[in-house]
């Protein structure tokens, strides 16, 4: 690799060990104003105010629309943190992502009609089936069942939908179809999350995404959430307890706080959503790999990438589908990054079977290395994410012990994103002797039990029958 380049692109994408500390404190102001004032973080109070205490028990379905997969799950929760879960799973495609937000709807309401003609039976003729649906979007909830879309996010755009209560529209689509199921409870991913990793292991009170995009609920006290919401419904929890959604992917939209380089600003610019979502940009499965691309374009057409022995420099036509927005994906960058031969003959087919391009040593070591800083990048600011809720929390609790669970594809299948995060809380947060205990609990689709758990609760507080 050219070490002119390499060093121009360490410097662009560096966040040194120093820089850590003012951006956890800015992060931590954030959380913390976001639960006085609207406007600013939006950390939505859920309408979920206690964690299951692992001995809920019952069949139960739920809905899981993440960011790449749509899960519809019947789980059978069993008690002592045990269930069983048959679920299925369909990609969502680009067309449904992008196109009317009702035929993405539509198109659910048939996989659920899907999956309950095979795994449900005749059962559900019984009566109707309470569904939870886990929803991994902004909503501004105002009740459990009722939550208005604020925005979409990762690259859906549905406009007709916006603003409309995600529930209603959802249970239209089932009810059309005559389906036995009633949607009681809505809840976001990381809520999921946190719902269904508290279930196996008591005192998780933190649940967190890093897969297409990034976010964060936890449980908060309700007496430190002051902000009023007209026309939200208020309930007092018994506990003072309430679960939070952050919807941190928004730190620094507002705060210039972000080590942003001019690819990050010019990844923003050329989004669906510009000046939005700034951490999430940086972070998360979606954007980093966009990243990567615009950098392996950029050095491209500087003939500083893909030149071979010609020293030329590519066009963008020649670059073919490389030179088109999102045709890399993280999956793809994770594979490259992950790459350990001596050749890194996984990056050359990769080039050569996807975009038809000829790559030398030189330039699959700069590859590799591009990847690897933007993807190391992406866990320490992920980690400054998690040090900031650590002690914003601290200020409510002593707990020794901080178990949080985690979901997304970053965090399941990029090679090292796991190992970054570590070595970087303990960069920020000293080591384990000095802090309290952090275990990061793998919750792999966690949101599809999260979403039975959070439809049971609503049952049992409505003193319906499961
Ligand atoms: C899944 C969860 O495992 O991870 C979903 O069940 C969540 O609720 C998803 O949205 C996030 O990952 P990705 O990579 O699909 O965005
Ligand atoms: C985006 C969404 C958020 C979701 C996260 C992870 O940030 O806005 O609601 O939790 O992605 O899927």
């Amino acid at each position: 690799a050219d070490p002119a380049v390499i060093a121009r692109l360490t410097k662009e994408f560096e966040f040194p060990v120093t820089a850590y500390g003012d951006l956890v404190s800015q992060f931590t102001k954030e959380l913390h104003e976001g639960l006085i004032q609207e406007n600013l973080m939006p950390m939505i109070p859920t309408f979920v105010y206690d964690l299951p205490n692992g001995e809920e028990s019952g069949v139960v379905l739920s809905l899981d629309l993440g960011g790449t997969n749509l899960r519809v799950c019947r789980t059978t929760l069993k008690g002592k943190g045990e269930f069983e879960i048959i679920h299925k799973k369909w990609t969502i495609s680009d067309a449904l992502k992008k196109g009317p937000g009702k035929e993405l709807f539509a198109w659910i309401a048939d996989r659920i009609e899907e999956f309950l003609n095979v795994h449900c039976g005749d059962t559900h003729k019984e009566g109707r089936y309470p569904m939870g649906m886990t929803f991994s979007f902004p909503c501004e909830q105002l009740d459990i069942n009722v939550g208005n879309l604020i925005n979409w996010t990762k690259g859906f755009r549905g406009t007709d939908v916006l603003g409309q209560d995600v529930v209603k529209i959802l249970q239209d689509c089932i009810d059309a179809k005559k389906l036995d199921i009633t949607v009681n409870a809505l809840i976001n991913d990381t809520v999921g999350t946190l719902l269904a990793t508290a279930y196996r292991h008591p005192g998780c009170e933190i649940g967190i995404i890093f897969g297409t995009g990034t976010n964060c609920a936890y449980l908060e006290k309700q007496s430190e959430i002051t902000k009023i919401k007209p026309g939200a419904a208020n309930y007092a929890s018994p506990t003072d307890r309430q679960i939070i959604n952050t919807e941190w992917g928004s730190f620094g939209n507002t705060s210039n706080a972000l080590p942003a380089n001019e690819y990050d600003r010019r990844l923003d610019i050329k989004s669906s959503q510009p000046g939005k979502q700034l951490y999430e940009k940086m972070v998360s499965g979606l954007y980093i790999s966009e990243l990567a691309r615009t950098v392996f374009h950029d050095l491209a057409l500087k003939g500083e990438l893909f030149a071979q022995s010609s020293e030329k420099s590519k066009t963008s036509e020649e670059l073919g589908d490389l030179a088109i927005k999102e045709r890399f994906d993280g999956a793809m960058m994770g594979a490259l990054d992950g790459d350990e031969s001596v050749n890194l003959d996984v990056i050359e087919r990769h080039f050569l079977t996807n975009y038809n391009l000829q790559t030398s040593l030189s330039d699959r070591e700069t590859i590799k290395h591009i990847c690897h800083l933007i993807s190391s990048r992406a866990a320490r600011l992920s980690a400054v994410g998690i040090a900031a809720l650590i002690k914003q929390r601290e200020l409510l609790t002593s707990q020794k012990e901080v178990i949080v669970g985690i979901d997304g594809s970053l965090f399941n299948k990029y090679p090292k994103f796991r190992e970054h995060l570590e070595d970087a809380l303990h960069e920020i947060l000293g080591s384990a002797a000095v802090r309290p205990e952090i275990s990061l609990i793998n919750a792999e689709d966690g949101s599809g039990v999260g979403g039975a758990i959070a439809a049971y609760l609503t049952c049992q507080q409505k003193g319906l029958k499961i």
